[in-house]
């Protein structure tokens, strides 16, 4: 038995040890690890196979691109880590968790930000805006090189339906971990548990929290709806994934191996987006299959709640108000409606 067990842990620990140590195979091709928390058919990872196909084509006699879904490597904080370490080269991580790594992130979580996902998109895809914040951060030894959509977050819970906020008094809804996040929650009169992705379902089903809130694809991806038979679209925020990576990686590409990235980067982006439109409302057909039902409540009497986190946000990071003010103004460009 414990010779078994011994010749176990030797693999183990010499897989781990492969896992980490760059070079994989006899060609000495470097390996390059991406990490994220969905499931191999989500859009986020149908982005990523489309990088990697792009990468290995045009310099795969050098580097070989390899994709680990469903936290694999962990959780996202402790894949950003890992990412900032350079223990792995990049990480799909929510906004919401990059607020923590570096405050510059704290703008985007912020409730009703966005009038539209037109405003949305119109802000993300605006490098005047973006670029500067996604190159801040290589002091915190990372850089982000691409954003995903994540849709809109909503409310939704195992058996108690959200039509307003009063409705979310004493029920524990899980956010994810941020400082924002927990204050929406606040405000809105919830008691927010913060934690990692996959932690939700079984948090769900044991009821140790009363919902959540994300996308139409928890309930379908991540079965969620197996639990939850309530969705509320209170349209709280759209909190975009934010693709990083190690911060040396990129900084030791030559100027020509950087082209072919940062034109992966935006392959990334273009496919993610996508296979994006149509899986929201795949996902929401599958979802009433499974018996969720989806309600439309006053959004106003939400927004009116947590209106104020902008102003308390702004006024404790200063070096964000001319980004939020970037952003009402492509709003008004728009024609969107004012805050
Ligand atoms: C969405 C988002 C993920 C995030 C998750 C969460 O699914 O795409 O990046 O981790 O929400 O709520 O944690």
């Amino acid at each position: 038995m414990r010779g078994i067990r011994n010749i176990l842990i030797g693999t183990m620990t010499l897989g781990l040890a492969t896992l980490f140590t760059g070079c994989g195979d006899q060609n000495q091709r470097e390996i390059i690890r991406i990490s994220h928390n969905q499931a191999a058919d989500h859009p986020t990872n149908i982005g990523l196979m489309a990088f990697e196909k792009y990468i290995e084509g045009k310099l795969g006699s050098k580097y070989d691109v390899q994709i680990f879904p469903n936290e694999l490597l962990g959780s996202q904080v402790n894949t950003v880590e890992l990412t900032q370490t350079g223990a792995i080269n990049f990480t799909v991580a929510s906004n919401a968790i990059l607020e923590s790594f570096d405050d510059v992130y704290q703008v985007f979580n912020l409730p009703y930000l966005f009038s539209s996902p037109q405003h949305y998109h119109a802000v993300m895809d605006n490098e005047t805006i973006i670029e500067p914040i996604f190159k801040s951060t290589a002091k915190s030894g990372f850089e982000a090189v691409a954003w995903l959509d994540a849709g809109t977050r909503n409310f939704y819970t195992v058996n108690k339906p959200i039509n307003s906020p009063e409705d979310l008094k004493g029920m524990k809804i899980r956010v994810q971990q941020s400082a924002s996040n927990i204050r929406m929650m606040q405000l809105l009169g919830g008691s927010a548990t913060p934690m990692g992705f996959g932690e939700v379902y079984t948090a769900l089903q044991q009821g140790v929290i009363d919902g959540a809130e994300n996308n139409e694809l928890a309930l379908t991806s991540n079965k969620h709806g197996e639990v939850c038979k309530y969705y509320s679209y209170d349209m709280h925020q759209m909190v975009p994934d934010i693709v990083i990576g190690n911060e040396r990686f990129l900084s030791n590409l030559t100027p020509e191996e950087r082209e072919i990235f940062d034109q992966g980067f935006k392959i990334i982006s273009q496919v993610q987006r996508e296979a994006w439109e149509d899986s929201v409302e795949t996902a929401k057909a599958q979802a009433k299959e499974m018996n969720v039902q989806f309600l439309y409540p006053d959004v106003s009497a939400f927004k009116e709640k947590v209106l104020p986190l902008h102003q308390e946000v702004i006024e404790a990071n200063p070096k964000l108000k001319p980004i939020y003010e970037k952003i009402q103004e492509v709003g008004k460009n728009l024609g969107g409606e004012d805050k």
